[in-house]
This record gives C-alpha cells, sequence and structure tokens, in this order.
C-alpha cells in the first residue's frame, strides 16, 4: 500500500439552485442527488482510480448511505479494511451548486466525528494525506505516527483550523485553497508566508487558475488547463489526491502538483464529487 487516507465520509445531497437563498428566504431547487462525498473519501477515490495502492481510514454509520460510501471506494479499487462503522449516522453533506458550478456546504458529521486517535493504523504507508473533517487530535496523533516513521505527510487543511507547531513541522505539503490560506496568515494570502508557519512546503490551490507550490524558498505557479466547470463540489480533493499520488510514485512536489491540477480541471467538468 502506498498512501493512506485519513478524513471524512460524507453523503452529498446535492441540489441544484440558481442562486443561494437569503437569510430568512426559500428558494426552490432541483431533486435532490444522493452522492457518495467527503473530503477523505473524496482524496481517497482520486487515488484509487489513479492507480495507487491507496487505503481509506475514516467512519461511516451502519446504514444505507455508509453502504453508499464502502461500494464507491472499492469500485475506485481503495482498501476499506480501516474503515470503521459507528453507531452513529452516516455524515451528510448539504450542497447547492450554482449554474456557474460553484457550490456551497453544510456538513453533519455524524460517524466522522466518532473517530478515534486509537483507530490511527498508518502501517506499510509511503504517503499520509489527511483532512480535516475528522477530530483534529486525530489528525495530529496520525502525523505524529508518521513522522515518526518518516512517512510523508500531505494535509488539506479544510476546514481550515488551527493545529500544534509539532503537526505544522511535519507538513510536506500543507494544501490550502486561498481562503483557507487568508484565515492562516489573518491578511493577505500570500503563498511564501505559509512556511513561516513551521510548514515543510505548502501548495495553494486557486480553482481555475490552478495552483502555486512554494518550497525551499522557491515558488512556483501552475496553470490549470481550460475547462468549462460544471461542478466544482471535491476539486480540492482530487487535487490532493493526485498530488498525494505522484509524491508516492516518486516525483517532486511541483510535477506532483501538476498532476494534481491537471486531475481537478477533469473533475470539475462532472457532476459531484467523486463522479
Ligand atoms: O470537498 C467536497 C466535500 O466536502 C464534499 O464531498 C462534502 O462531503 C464535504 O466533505
Amino acid at each position: 500500500m502506498d498512501i493512506v487516507v485519513l478524513g471524512s465520509a460524507n453523503a452529498d445531497l446535492v441540489v441544484e439552485v440558481d442562486r443561494r437563498p437569503a437569510a430568512g428566504e426559500t428558494v426552490l431547487g432541483s431533486d435532490t442527488s444522493v452522492l457518495p462525498g467527503g473530503k477523505g473519501a473524496n482524496t481517497a477515490v482520486a487515488a484509487g482510480r489513479l492507480g495507487a495502492g491507496v487505503a481509506f481510514l475514516g467512519a461511516v454509520g451502519a446504514d444505507a448511505h455508509g453502504d453508499l460510501l464502502l461500494d464507491s471506494l472499492r469500485s475506485a479499487g481503495v482498501d476499506v479494511s480501516l474503515v470503521r462503522r459507528r453507531d452513529r449516522p452516516t455524515g451528510i453533506a448539504y450542497i447547492t451548486v450554482t449554474p456557474d458550478g460553484e457550490n456551497s456546504i453544510v456538513v453533519s458529521p455524524g460517524a466522522n466525528a466518532a473517530l478515534d486517535v486509537s483507530d490511527v493504523d498508518i502501517d506499510g504507508a509511503r504517503v499520509l494525506v489527511a483532512s480535516l473533517e475528522v477530530p483534529v487530535p486525530v489528525v495530529e496523533h496520525a502525523v505524529a505516527e508518521a513522522v515518526a516513521r518518516g512517512v510523508r505527510v500531505v494535509l488539506n487543511l479544510s476546514p481550515v483550523a488551527r493545529l500544534s507547531a509539532e503537526t505544522l513541522a511535519g507538513l510536506d505539503p500543507l494544501v490550502v485553497n486561498e481562503h483557507e490560506a487568508a484565515w492562516l496568515l489573518g491578511g493577505a494570502p500570500d503563498p511564501p508566508r505559509l512556511l513561516e508557519l513551521g510548514v515543510r512546503s505548502a501548495v495553494v490551490t486557486l480553482g481555475a487558475r490552478g495552483a502555486v507550490v512554494v518550497e525551499d524558498g522557491r515558488t512556483r505557479e501552475i496553470a490549470a488547463p481550460e475547462v468549462t466547470p460544471v461542478d466544482t463540489t471535491g476539486a480540492g480533493d482530487a487535487f490532493t489526491g493526485a498530488l498525494a499520488v505522484g509524491l508516492a510514485r516518486g516525483a517532486d512536489l511541483v510535477s506532483a502538483a501538476e498532476l494534481g491540477v491537471r486531475v481537478a480541471a477533469e473533475s470539475v467538468t462532472r457532476p459531484g464529487a467523486q463522479g
């Protein structure tokens, strides 16, 4: 196994709307699609579809949504032996998608919140990929384990959260979008400044504009291919999964991010996070 992905698995309840409602307002949308999602599961599926040996470490409920998630992971070739079934409903993401392909999301964590430090198992991994819809202590424990074993750590800090200095020091790279970078820096999302957090390297995803890689004091911009977006949900997850595959195959960070940008661009041309 090359990669362990630690993160969330959600059933995505997706409704297309012409525009988002303002506070106190009601708008009508499309029929609801129930699709497999969750930042962690999306990342694992992307890596699995690219042919990597990948295991997903996360938690779902003993319900139909949990089955949906497991089926999707398996069909992408992902090892699900580390998936825990908990006595909580599978996480649900309530997603609206507007005609420009942009989304907004509310997550009800459910079983994702019941993942425990004792569930962490990264035996045999060359790369650990984590994201933050699971408890922060679990992520920090996994990062510490990985660092102790010389396993490379990719962390997609989404949704953004404060992490310990020890955890930040293990990240190679930290992956964030512009909003998350601005939050972390308390101001403009200036990519080189992310290294001031103590991370070994950083990648800022820029949506249709591609990504920026910062390492060893150098900054490299990667342009994205032009595509017509249908649904941008999960583009960052696809990016991170592909980047991890590149790193696990021995690519340098810039080449791995180039693969990530191409895969993310492809991902937004189809509906759903995993589709
Ligand atoms: O990044 C997109 C994902 O965020 C969705 O699939 C949703 O489940 C939330 O986790």
